[in-house]
C-alpha cells in the first residue's frame, strides 16, 4: 500500500474537513481554514454537491431502475454514502468504489457494509486507468446490465479537458445502452472568491483541481440524453423541499442511449 502522506493536502480528506468529517491531519485542516477564509461557500459547495449525489442516485434507483453503481473518486466514507443512498431504497444494489487515495482503503471497511442482499466493493485503482476500473467493475457488477457511473468532484482533478472527457467516454464505452453518467464538479463564473481561493489551494502542493465553465462540464454528456432539468447549479436539480439558491458547483444525468 502506497505510504500515507501528511506532508500535503489531500483531496479526500480536504473534502472530508468541509463536510465536517474527522478523517483528515493538521495540514488538510489548514489548507481548509485557509480556503474558507478566503471563500466560505466553500462548506455549502462540499454539501451542495454530497446533496446532488443523494438526489441522483435516488432518481436511478427509483425512477431508472438501476441496480448497479461505479463510483470513482468515491471520497472518504461520510455520512450517506452511495451504497447507503441505493440500498435504502432498492437492497440489491451493487456498488463498486474506486479511489487512489491510500486513506480513503484505510476507511474502506465503511463503504463494504453492503446489505445482504447486494453487494460493494472497493478498489485503489486511478481514474487515469479506465480499462483497468471496468475489468475490476466487472468481478461484482455485470456489465451487460446497466451501470450507474458516478464521477463527483473528481473530474476537476484532471486539467485538460479533452483527457477528462477521453476519460469519461472510456468508461461509458464498457457500459451497456441504459447506463448513466452522473457528474457534478466545480464550475467557474459564479464568484471570483472561489476561484481565488482555488488557485491559492492549488499552489499549496496538494493535487491541482480546476473550476470549469458550464459548458464544460456539459460536454461530458456528449451523446447521451439528459435527465430534466439538464445540466444546473446543483441545488436546482430536481431539488426536494425548498430550492435553494445556485452555488458554483454544476452537475447533471444523463442516460446512455
Ligand atoms: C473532492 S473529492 C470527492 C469525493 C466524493 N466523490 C464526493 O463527491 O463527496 C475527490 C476524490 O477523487 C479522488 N481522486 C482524485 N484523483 C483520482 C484519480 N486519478 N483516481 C481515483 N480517484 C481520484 C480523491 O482521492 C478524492 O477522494
Amino acid at each position: 500500500m502506497t505510504e500515507i502522506d501528511t506532508l500535503v493536502p489531500h483531496s479526500a480528506r480536504i473534502w472530508n474537513y468541509w463536510l465536517g468529517g474527522r478523517d483528515n491531519y493538521l495540514v488538510d485542516e489548514a489548507a481548509g481554514a485557509a480556503y474558507t477564509a478566503l471563500f466560505p461557500g466553500i462548506v455549502t459547495i462540499a454539501r451542495g454537491s454530497r446533496a446532488f449525489l443523494g438526489r441522483s442516485i435516488r432518481y436511478l434507483v427509483e425512477e431508472a431502475g438501476v441496480r448497479q453503481f461505479l463510483d470513482v473518486g468515491t471520497g472518504l466514507p461520510t455520512v450517506d454514502n452511495t451504497h447507503e443512498f441505493a440500498q435504502r431504497i432498492a437492497p440489491e444494489s451493487k456498488i463498486v468504489y474506486v479511489d487512489n487515495d491510500p486513506l480513503v482503503l484505510v476507511h474502506a471497511r465503511a463503504l463494504l457494509t453492503s446489505t445482504p442482499e447486494g453487494e460493494t466493493a472497493y478498489e485503489e485503482l486511478s481514474l487515469h486507468d479506465p480499462e483497468r476500473i471496468l475489468e475490476a467493475a466487472a468481478r461484482t457488477l455485470d456489465l451487460t446490465q446497466p451501470t450507474a457511473l458516478i464521477l463527483s468532484g473528481i473530474l476537476g482533478h484532471v486539467a485538460d479537458h479533452d483527457q477528462a472527457r477521453d476519460l469519461v467516454r472510456r468508461l461509458l464505452d464498457g457500459l451497456p445502452s441504459g447506463s448513466y453518467l452522473s457528474v457534478n464538479d466545480g464550475s467557474r463564473g459564479t464568484d471570483p472568491d472561489y476561484e481565488l481561493a482555488q488557485n491559492a489551494y492549488n499552489r499549496t502542493g496538494a493535487m491541482p483541481y480546476v473550476l470549469r465553465t458550464v459548458d464544460q462540464i456539459a460536454a461530458f454528456f456528449d451523446g447521451l440524453e439528459l435527465v430534466d432539468p439538464g445540466v444546473v447549479s446543483v441545488p436546482l436539480w430536481r431539488p426536494e423541499g425548498t430550492a435553494s439558491e445556485p452555488i458554483g458547483q454544476h452537475g447533471g444525468l444523463g442516460r446512455k442511449p
